[in-house]
């Protein structure tokens, strides 16, 4: 069985893109792969974040994975800054990573132009830790988002980088891109749905009137209808493709196509679809956000077994680049 890696950061404000552009993939594929999921907190703080709530964000980003399916008897679940071996391994790669190649990044350009002032080593130095993430468990295949492909393409550099000069350790990691296409912002559907646009997003643990509230609001076109869509409307349909039974996408695809859809209509079937998706899935976050000893539990012994495969893959870099010292 192939091996599957991919990580996911505990930034807050979980939202339906993340749930289907990372989150329900990843469910499907603990099914056909050997999976190792990744809550991804080093990534965290490269940029400004706030320390009293980290531990916060990492509980409630488990218990929503837990929730929407990753099951941890079938995919190692874990916390990344609780395999040190990760960063032991960036320290290495970044020895043999030019910083030429970081500073052409997309989104470290684009962060460091966002986060001036605070622009820190460790914000560029995120594909190395990334790469690390990857190569240490000797992943052959990441799905990612369309923004990640660069950071994959880097690691595999670094990983035939690596193999040339101190011999074949790595395999080079294919991504899987996701199938859903991107989910837009509720209120401006021609930027993404991101937790830091107020208004863009339905949140992973909003309530049920929350929901129906949000897509209420959501923009659609003005204009006829039957032509192309606009951005508005076709996010709609996106999302009931995603949450509704077909029999309904299609009914309202033939409306939209004889210029009789009423988009209130459409909208309260869609809010109705989403709370019926959701609800479930809330209801047990918060059922395991309230016993946090057992979800620490969980995630520890994910990192037990991930360290394992971890450690196993720095004896032989150690090894292969000559350290022979054994570790204290
Ligand atoms: P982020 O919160 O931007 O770090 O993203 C976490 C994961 O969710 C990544 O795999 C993204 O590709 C995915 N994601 C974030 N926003 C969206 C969106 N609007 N539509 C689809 N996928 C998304
Ligand atoms: N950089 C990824 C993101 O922001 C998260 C991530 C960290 C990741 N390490 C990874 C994704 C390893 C896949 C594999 O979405």
């Amino acid at each position: 069985m192939q091996r599957v890696f991919s990580g996911i950061q505990p930034t807050g404000n979980i939202h339906i893109g993340n749930y289907l552009g990372a989150i329900k993939n990843w469910v499907e594929l603990q099914h056909k792969y050997e999976s190792l999921f990744c809550i991804v907190d080093y990534h965290a703080i490269t940029v400004e974040y706030e320390p009293e709530l980290l531990h916060k964000r990492v509980l409630e980003l488990a218990a929503t994975l837990i929730a929407s399916g990753i099951d941890p008897e079938k995919s190692v679940l874990f916390v990344q800054s609780s395999v040190p071996e990760h960063t032991e391994l960036t320290w290495l790669f970044t020895c043999i990573t030019s910083i030429g190649a970081l500073e052409r990044m997309t989104q470290f350009k684009e962060k460091a132009e966002r986060h001036k002032g605070a622009v820190f080593a460790g914000l560029m130095n995120y594909p190395v830790l990334m790469a690390s993430d990857i190569l240490i468990y000797k992943a052959e295949v990441v799905p990612v988002g369309e923004d990640q492909i660069q950071h994959l393409e880097l690691t595999r550099e670094i990983a035939r980088r690596f193999n040339s000069m101190f011999g074949e350790v790595f395999p080079e990691p294919q991504p899987i891109l996701t199938k859903t296409a991107r989910i837009m912002a509720l209120n401006d559907p021609t930027s993404k749905m991101s937790k830091s646009i107020e208004g863009s997003y339905i949140a992973m643990d909003d309530d049920d009137d929350t929901i129906r509230k949000k897509i209420r609001r959501a923009v659609t076109d003005v204009g006829p209808q039957g032509g192309e869509m606009g951005p508005g409307v076709k996010n709609l349909f996106t999302l009931l493709e995603a949450f509704a039974e077909p029999a309904l996408v299609e009914r309202f695809r033939a409306d939209y196509a004889n210029q009789t859809l009423r988009y209130a209509d459409l909208k309260y079937e869609l809010g109705e679809a989403i709370v019926r998706a959701l609800a479930p899935i809330r209801e047990r976050t918060f059922d395991l956000l309230a016993k946090q000893a057992e979800l620490m539990e969980i995630l520890d012994a994910g990192a037990k077994q991930a360290r394992k495969l971890a450690q196993a893959t720095m004896e032989e870099v150690r090894e292969a680049m000559g350290f022979k010292m054994p570790v204290a």
